[in-house]
């Protein structure tokens, strides 16, 4: 029997319609002594060849063409080149205009499958995901968001301004948003979701401890990395949180304790984000070793 690559739990149904998987086989081990009934292990040699199961009616005895992480005693010499999992986190970028065409229903099952294997503070797992494939809703959310920061920049910044203002003053907002904000040509609508065909909401669970926040940051930046692993774009959208001053969250079914705090546009690229490539700073790093410290860049 061929060797495991991912062991995967989730729902047989969930399972079923990602992997195009309609018996179980040899590869496919499910067992009844899990805490979820509903649920089963599954054990397979790779993603690509489970696809093939729907064909072939069996697994394919294949080894992956390429193992995906080296062995640690393969030391590589300094100056190498990047691989290509450092590569792929390099090169990602903020995808801001997509295509029509939506995001096949599995692809955005797969990129749910890797988010809900994040890591968490206490396995606490402070997320659940709402997923927006809806045009007009969108097109909605859209137009809410959009108004409401018209509003907001057009009114007076005594308006604007906390009426309480804190007795603690905190640190000056950080300088690049701002800049950012100054420089954006005056009239031009901000553009929210970017035209994606799909739009996840990772919803954060304020029971999660410590800081859910992290949690949420992690499951996101997992998701998107799997769909730029599977050819599409994707863009953070801090903006939807204004959706939380309308009825939206109800209409997304969201709830206490769950709380609408970020999206993720998803779709195929339109384009090159490439260009947009916008510049890294390097903070200073504190590096302590052998008694002494020393700063690096
Ligand atoms: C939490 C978070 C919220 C963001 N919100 C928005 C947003 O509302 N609109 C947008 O166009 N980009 C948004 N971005 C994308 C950032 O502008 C982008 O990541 C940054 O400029 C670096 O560019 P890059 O992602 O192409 O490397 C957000 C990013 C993060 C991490």
């Amino acid at each position: 029997m061929a060797k495991p690559w991912i062991v995967s739990r989730c729902g047989w149904e969930l399972a079923k319609s990602i992997f195009s998987v309609e018996t179980p086989s040899a590869q496919i081990l499910a067992t009844a002594t899990l805490r979820q009934p509903a649920s089963y292990y599954f054990l397979m040699e790779s993603i690509g060849m489970t696809n093939q199961l729907a064909a072939d009616g069996a697994v394919p005895e294949t080894k992956s063409e390429k193992p995906i992480r080296r062995k640690a005693n393969q030391l590589i010499p300094e100056g190498s080149p990047w691989n290509e999992v450092e590569e792929a986190f390099l090169k990602r970028r903020s995808v801001r205009k997509y295509k029509r065409k939506q995001v096949p229903e599995h692809y955005v099952k797969r990129i749910l499958e890797v988010g809900r294997y994040s890591a968490s503070q206490g396995n606490c797992q402070p997320w659940r995901f709402v997923v927006v494939r809806d045009r007009d809703m969108i097109s909605e959310m859209e137009l809410f968001v959009q108004n409401t920061l018209a509003m907001m920049s057009s009114a007076p910044p005594e308006e604007v301004a906390s009426e309480e203002p804190s007795e603690q003053q905190g640190p000056p907002p950080h300088p690049i948003p701002i800049k950012l904000l100054q420089e954006a040509p005056p009239g031009m609508g901000i553009k929210v979701f970017h035209g994606a065909p799909t739009v996840i909401f990772p919803l954060m669970d304020s029971r999660g401890i410590g800081h859910p926040e992290i949690d949420l940051g992690i499951v996101g930046t997992n998701m998107i990395m799997s769909a730029y692993s599977l050819g599409l774009g994707t863009c953070w959208v801090g903006f939807a949180e204004i959706l939380n001053f309308s009825d939206w969250p109800q209409r997304l079914g969201i709830e206490e304790p769950y709380k609408l705090v970020e999206a993720i546009t998803i779709g195929f690229e339109a384009g090159d984000a490439q260009h947009n490539f916008v510049q890294r700073e390097t903070h200073r790093t504190a590096w302590f070793e052998n008694g002494e410290q020393r700063d690096m860049y």
